[in-house]
């Protein structure tokens, strides 16, 4: 079973619900790291948490929500070895798959609708990188990360 690690601020918590729901229906074990009400949070904090969970291993891919999903990517890309892709149609959330291997998606809370949000993440999670030249480009970046 795919495990899957998902957050948000108090900003993406609807959405967020939603779609640990929607990956629980579709057979996904799914880690939630908060939050769960809409006190006010800080999003880098739920950020860093995610990513450095996906680079350790302690799930597959990453599922951030904030009201933009903007913060939660500036954010989780800062962690090495995140791929952090801000996504707002299905077409994207397949090509950050395919092409950049991305391990995380940011989604727009207060920005996409509860069905489009889904098609995204289900475009997301069945999409599979493709490898080749793609591979090449993201060993640039590798290798950027690994300079600082
Ligand atoms: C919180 O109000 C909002 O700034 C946050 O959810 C996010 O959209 C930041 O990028």
């Amino acid at each position: 079973m795919t495990k899957v690690l998902i957050a948000c601020d108090h900003g993406g918590v609807d959405l967020k619900k939603q779609l640990a729901g929607d990956l629980a229906s579709w057979e996904y074990e799914v880690v939630d790291l908060g939050v769960n009400d809409h006190s006010s949070v800080n999003y880098p904090d739920y950020a860093l948490k995610l990513g450095r969970g996906v680079v350790a291993g302690e799930g597959e891919l990453g599922v951030l929500v904030c009201g933009t999903g903007i913060g939660m990517s500036i954010a989780v890309n800062k962690v090495p070895g995140v791929r952090g892709a801000l996504v707002s149609d299905e077409y994207s959330a397949r090509m950050a798959r395919q092409h950049n291997n991305a391990n995380v998606v940011c989604l727009g809370g207060r920005v996409l609708g509860p069905d489009t949000a889904r098609a995204i993440l289900k475009a997301f999670l069945d999409a599979e990188f493709e490898g080749d030249r793609h591979q090449r480009r993201l060993d640039l970046i590798s290798a950027a990360e690994s300079r600082g």
